[in-house]
């Protein structure tokens, strides 16, 4: 077994053994292999695919690459939910304290802002203080005591995925669906998790544009996550236009807060509501979905989901004070309305051009690596469907350096598109996907 030989087998498009993949990507782990060699592999991947025994043993092999938590001593069930990313998704913020309010453990290991979309990790390390890096005893005793523990993926959990997926994103291989599959389960099954809900991202500002290349995706993951015994259910989303009204890591945490006081926008809570659901039934619950979506809009309402996210911010380090008072910190120097030309209804609110505007102010990561300004980015007004006057305010952009204010301001007006007939809301969950194991 060499490089090249599997290299070129995966070339002429055949399937690949568990062990051509240990040794792959374990020598490419321990750097044997240099990165033209990997990258090699990853776009022969990339262009011929894997099959479901490949993208399980490539999952496999990941996993094995690191350490596992083990969360088996801990009681309840343990239930995680991940996006694959999208633009002004703060669901996780949300979802998880809510989740723990409701009983269920839930041990997150969230990802980073990269290209236009947002990520978990950057809103909360946006709170004064809050530490994403936590050791596994850290993680393992605050998903104990407080229900939930929202952390990094560590150098130790699932250490391949880290090494392959800077590459791939230098590569134009992040958009493989046996590649995304194996990335996110094995850091799910890293976890220690019993059950897993996928928010799966279609149309303009997610990674998988096409809904039916979203729902090629999700049932990769159900397949594989069956595979490996996981009981799996996935929503494919709309991703057309930003969830919620924020866009920008402070600028999503202050309407996570609004949410968690029950005064979240329609979609955000419908949303979350909808994953919170599969996340009950994952869990044993049982009842009408109408009982379960009630059961967890009367905990959010009651005030426990937001006592709980204080708890969670409190006990990584977050400066709780500044949640009490949000409109005091990352004020940014600039903000820029962008008003509707002319009267109408909105018949679209581009997420890929909102999201691409907040990581040119400085919110997002071009690449691994960059810093991130917590305060700048874009609040909507209108979404599609709504009526708008002409010269109404569309969108406020949040910056902190001129030039880069102006010259997003094109891209944010451009965003919007304004016809004279009246337009229908997007429905935003397209669809349920679950294994033939799962319940509910
Ligand atoms: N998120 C991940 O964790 N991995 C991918 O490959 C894509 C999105």
């Amino acid at each position: 077994m060499t490089v090249n030989s599997i290299i070129a087998k995966k070339r002429d498009r055949r399937a690949l053994s568990i062990e051509e993949i240990r040794f792959m990507i374990n020598a490419y782990c321990e750097g044997q292999i240099p990165d033209y060699q990997m990258s090699a592999f990853l776009m022969a991947a990339y262009l011929c695919g894997m099959d479901s025994r490949e993208t399980a043993a490539l999952t496999q092999v990941m996993l094995d690459s690191g350490r596992r938590i083990d969360l088996a001593d801990i009681h309840g069930v343990k239930i995680d939910k991940h996006s694959t990313g999208g633009v002004g998704d703060k669901v996780s913020l949300i979802l998880a304290p809510l989740m723990a309010a409701a009983g269920i453990k839930v041990p997150m290991i969230s990802g980073r802002s990269l290209g236009h979309t947002g990520g978990t990790l950057d809103k909360l390390e946006s709170i004064p203080g809050f530490r994403t890096q936590l050791t596994a005893d850290q993680f393992h005793d605050q998903v104990r005591d407080i229900g939930v523990a929202m952390m990094g993926q560590s150098d130790d959990i699932v250490p391949a995925d880290k090494k392959i997926y800077s590459l791939r994103d230098s590569t134009a291989t992040i958009a493989s669906i046996p590649l995304i599959t194996a990335s996110i389960l094995s850091k799910k099954l890293a976890e220690g998790v019993d059950g897993l809900v996928m928010d799966v991202k279609t149309g303009r500002g997610a990674f998988m544009a096409e809904p039916e290349q979203a729902e090629a995706l999700a049932r990769s993951i159900i397949r594989t996550a069956a595979l490996h015994h996981l009981p799996t259910v996935a929503l494919i989303t709309d991703m057309s236009q930003p969830l919620g009204f924020a866009a920008g890591n402070w600028l999503e945490v202050r309407e996570v807060l609004q949410a968690l006081q029950g005064h979240g926008p329609e979609d955000l809570m419908l949303l979350t509501y909808a994953l919170g659901v599969q996340m009950l039934f994952l869990s044993g619950f049982q009842g009408t979905t109408r009982e379960a979506a009630g059961t967890l809009q009367r905990i959010l309402t009651g005030g426990a989901a937001l006592q709980l996210f204080f708890r969670m911010v409190a006990a990584q380090g977050g400066d709780v004070s500044a949640l009490q008072d949000p409109g005091s910190h990352h004020r940014t120097l600039l903000e820029q309305h962008i008003r509707a030309g002319a009267s109408g209804f909105i018949a679209e609110a581009d997420a890929l051009k909102i999201g691409e505007a907040v990581l040119h102010l400085g919110g997002g990561r071009k690449h691994l690596g960059d810093v991130i300004d917590p305060g700048v980015g874009v609040v909507l007004h209108k979404k599609t469907g709504d009526a708008v006057q002409k010269g109404e305010i569309l969108a406020v952009i949040h910056a902190n350096q001129a030039g880069r204010a102006k010259e997003v301001f094109p891209v944010v007006r451009g965003a919007f598109k304004i016809t004279p007939e009246a337009v229908k809301k997007p429905k935003l969950i397209l669809k349920i996907i679950r294994s033939s194991k799962t319940s509910a």
